[in-house]
């Protein structure tokens, strides 16, 4: 006789294969039998989704909950409202220690079914719940007071945005929210419109865009929080590929919305000269010259001013990897060194690359421009955003004459 789980295989009706993430095995879609030609983007096309690329994103996400976990000390319960296949809710379940229960939900039937059956072969039928619903829905009943959950991880197609109110509601105080965005072109100001609409900032086509992008995404994050009165503190973020990704904890209370809405405020940028600024508050400053050559400034935000990463919780998450069977090891370990390095660094940096691009100079190397800026009295880290980026306090004229002789 056929076990309820064959039956659930064979009711899927489309060709699947079991892969590795972790130490976790997932049924997902067979990725190759969707393409017909090399260039065609094959987790979308399939009738589940599943991205083997997103690997790095949900190794993190199990290091980062593990690490949440162990600084609340108690069992916590858990919610992936997108979660396709549902690979990263049962890593969840499987990877990380003292989780009580996980709620997975896609409002596509098929992608539940298969969460469901992954679930299953895992073992976790107990422990992990599959609803097949619209995400603000299923969040929405999870609002009240004590059905919130501990932590819930957003990773749409896109844009995290029409999910960020129902998400606050459903997280209790001191829970941790975690967003990825893949709306790029918005974010980075390729499509400006688009990023005002979402995330209530003016983006800016600067050598630092990908720091904006996640302090734009903060920033809609803590303005939409603020209206439900809860304030936000940012412990980890990264950048990396074609996404972004944001970890922030919620605090209950108005004054914690007030709080966190003192961090709103604009980045000033000089495309002249590549000074650049920070002005605190939601009201621009009607100065707007550059400090350095006198061009007119231009403008991104309001957004996120706060810190972006929280050191010691970036420690705590190296501490996890060691024991760990994560495909991408080598790569984690490298972002977090340099996350936890440029934690407390000044906000923006500049890209080398791109102002060796406009001077025309040849690339100096970043460890001897970084040595040059130190003797020279100023902090110099370098930055996850960029592999030619330094976050410095120098101002931009002495970035600029240090590059200047070393390309000589
Ligand atoms: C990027 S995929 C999720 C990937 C998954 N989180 C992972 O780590 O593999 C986005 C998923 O959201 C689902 N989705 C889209 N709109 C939704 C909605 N309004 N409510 C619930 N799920 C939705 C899609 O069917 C898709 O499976
Ligand atoms: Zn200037």
């Amino acid at each position: 006789m056929l076990t309820s789980l064959v039956m659930m295989e064979l009711s899927l009706n489309f060709p699947t294969e079991v892969v590795k993430e972790g130490k976790t095995h997932v049924v997902v879609p067979k990725l190759e039998a969707y393409v017909e030609e090399a260039w065609e983007y094959a987790p979308s096309r399939a009738p589940v989704f599943y991205n083997p690329a997103m690997e790095l994103n949900r190794d993190v996400a199990v290091l980062a909950l593990q690490t949440y976990q162990r600084t609340v000390g108690k069992e916590i319960s858990v919610c992936e409202p997108l979660t396709g296949c549902g690979v990263r809710g049962i890593r969840f379940a499987t990877e990380v220690e003292h989780i009580r229960k996980v709620v997975v939900n896609d409002i596509n039937p098929k992608a539940a079914n298969l969460a469901k059956l992954n679930a299953e072969r895992n073992s976790l039928a107990e422990r992990v719940l599959v609803t097949n619903e619209d995400a603000n829905l299923l969040l929405s009943r999870y609002a009240a007071p004590r059905k919130r959950f501990d932590f819930i991880d957003v990773d749409p197609f896109g844009s995290p945005a029409p999910y960020l109110d129902s998400a606050v509601r459903a997280l209790r105080d001191g829970g941790l929210l975690a967003l990825t965005a893949t709306d790029m072109a918005p974010l980075c100001g390729v499509h400006p419109k688009a990023c005002v609409r979402k995330y209530g900032g003016k983006p800016l086509r600067t050598g630092y865009s990908h720091e904006l992008a996640v302090r734009l995404l903060v920033g809609g994050l803590t303005m939409t929080a603020a209206k439900h009165g809860i304030g936000v503190e940012v412990v980890f973020s990264h950048s990396t590929d074609h996404y972004i990704r944001a970890y922030a904890v919620v605090h209950r209370g108005a004054r914690q919305a007030d709080n966190s809405v003192l961090n709103m405020g604009y980045v000033l940028h000089c495309f002249t000269c590549f000074h650049r600024e920070v002005s605190k508050g939601i009201f621009l400053p009607w100065k707007r010259e550059c400090a350095e050559c006198g061009s007119r400034l231009n403008v991104a935000g309001p957004l996120w001013l706060g810190k972006i990463f929280d050191k010691e919780f970036c420690v705590q998450m190296e501490g996890e990897v060691a024991g760990r069977n994560l495909g991408q090891k080598k790569k984690i370990l490298r972002l977090l060194s340099l996350v936890k390095n440029e934690a407390e660094a000044p906000i923006t940096y500049y890209a080398i690359g791109k102002i060796c691009d406009k001077l025309n100079l040849r690339i100096p190397r970043l460890i001897k421009t970084m040595d040059e800026l130190r003797e020279a009295g100023f902090q110099a880290v370098p930055t996850h955003f960029n592999s030619r980026g330094i976050r410095t306090d120098a101002p931009a004229k002495t970035v600029k004459e240090i590059i200047t002789r070393l390309a000589a």
